[in-house]
C-alpha cells in the first residue's frame, strides 16, 4: 500500500513539475506524505461542497430556520459553546502564521524570492483573518456550534501544514516572479484582498449602525449592487491569484475547497436576502461572480 502510494506520489510529482517547471525535491517519504495530504485535501474539498450544498453550516445569515436549516439541523453541529470571536482567532490565526512560518523556516528553500512572496501572502491573509477581522467584526450571534468551530480548524490545519511545506521545499526557476502568468497572479491576489476587505468592512459598518446585533441591512453600493457576496468574491479572486503565482496541486485542492464554500453559501445568502428583503432586492443581483452565478 505504501509503495502504491509512493508510486502514485511520484507520477503525479512528475507531471506536475513537467507541466510548470517547479520541482518539488524531497526524500521518497517525504513525497509521499506531501501527496497524501493533497489527497486528503482533494476529499475535504469534494465532501465540502456535497454537505454544504445541502446543508449550509449554521452561522451568521444561515443559522436561521428560514434556510432550510431547520433546528434539529442546526442542533446536528453539536453545542454552542464556543465564543465567536475567540473561535475565529484561534481557527484562522495560529495555524495560518506561527506553525506556517515554523514549517516553511524549517524547508530547504525558504530564502529564495519566489517561495518568501509566497509565505508572505499566505501569513498576511491569516494574520489578518486571525488576529484583526475578528476584533474588527461584530458578529449577531456570541458563540457558534462546536462542529462549525471543528469544521474550520481541520481543514486550516491540514492546508496550512502542507501549503507550508510546498512553499518551503519548492524549487521555483530563478525568474518565476517575472513570468507574465505569475503577475497576472499577484495583481489578481492583490486586488481580491482589497475587495474581501472592503466588503468585511463595509458589512461591520452597517452591524454597527442597526439596533438590533441579530438583524441585517439592506445591502446597497460598489460591488454589493451586483452580487450578495462581494467579501466572497474578493476572496475566490485572491486564492486564484496565489493559485497562479503559487502553480501547486496543494493550492489546486485549496482553491478548489474554498470555491466549494463560497459557491454554496452565497446561494444560500442570496436566498436569504431575496426573502428578507422581497421585492426591494433586485432580480439580477448575483451570489457570487457578477453577471455570471
Ligand atoms: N477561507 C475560508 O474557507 C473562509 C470560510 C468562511 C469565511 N471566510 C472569510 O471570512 C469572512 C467572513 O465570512 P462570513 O462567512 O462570516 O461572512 P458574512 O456572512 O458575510 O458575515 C460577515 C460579517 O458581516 C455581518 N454581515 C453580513 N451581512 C450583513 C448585512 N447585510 N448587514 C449587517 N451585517 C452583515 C455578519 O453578521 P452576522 O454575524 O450577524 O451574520 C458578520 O459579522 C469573509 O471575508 C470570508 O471570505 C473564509
Amino acid at each position: 500500500m505504501i509503495s502504491l502510494m509512493s508510486q502514485v506520489a511520484t507520477a503525479i510529482d512528475d507531471w506536475s513539475s513537467k507541466t510548470t517547471g517547479i520541482l518539488f525535491p524531497v526524500s521518497s517519504y517525504h513525497r509521499t506524505i506531501h501527496y497524501s495530504m493533497v489527497a486528503a485535501a482533494g476529499l475535504t474539498a469534494l465532501a465540502t461542497y456535497l454537505v454544504q450544498r445541502k446543508v449550509p453550516a449554521p452561522y451568521g445569515k444561515l443559522r436561521r430556520r428560514q434556510l432550510g436549516v431547520d433546528s434539529k439541523q442546526e442542533k446536528a453541529w453539536g453545542p454552542k459553546i464556543i465564543p465567536t470571536t475567540l473561535g475565529h482567532t484561534i481557527s484562522d490565526g495560529p495555524t495560518g502564521t506561527f506553525l506556517f512560518l515554523y514549517i516553511f523556516l524549517k524547508g530547504a528553500h525558504y530564502n529564495y524570492a519566489a517561495n518568501w512572496t509566497l509565505a508572505g501572502l499566505f501569513m498576511l491573509h491569516f494574520f489578518q483573518r486571525g488576529f484583526i477581522h475578528p476584533f474588527i467584526m461584530k458578529y449577531g450571534d456570541t458563540h457558534i456550534r462546536l462542529g462549525v468551530w471543528l469544521g474550520a480548524c481541520g481543514p486550516n490545519i491540514l492546508f496550512h501544514v502542507a501549503i507550508a511545506d510546498w512553499v518551503a521545499n519548492a524549487v521555483y526557476p530563478r525568474n518565476h516572479l517575472q513570468k507574465p502568468l505569475v503577475m497576472v497572479g499577484l495583481v489578481l491576489y492583490a486586488v481580491g484582498f482589497v475587495v474581501n476587505r472592503a466588503a468585511d468592512w463595509q458589512q461591520a459598518q452597517w452591524k454597527k449602525q442597526l439596533r438590533q446585533r441579530e438583524d441585517y441591512a439592506y445591502p446597497k453600493g460598489w460591488l454589493f449592487n451586483m452580487v450578495a457576496n462581494p467579501n466572497y468574491f474578493g476572496e475566490f479572486v485572491e486564492w486564484t491569484g496565489y493559485l497562479l503565482v503559487s502553480q501547486a496541486p496543494i493550492c489546486l485542492m485549496w482553491s478548489l475547497f474554498t470555491a466549494a464554500t463560497w459557491f454554496t453559501r452565497a446561494g444560500f445568502n442570496l436566498e436569504f436576502y431575496r426573502k428578507k428583503f422581497s421585492d426591494n432586492y433586485p432580480r439580477h443581483r448575483r451570489a457570487l461572480v457578477p453577471f455570471v452565478y
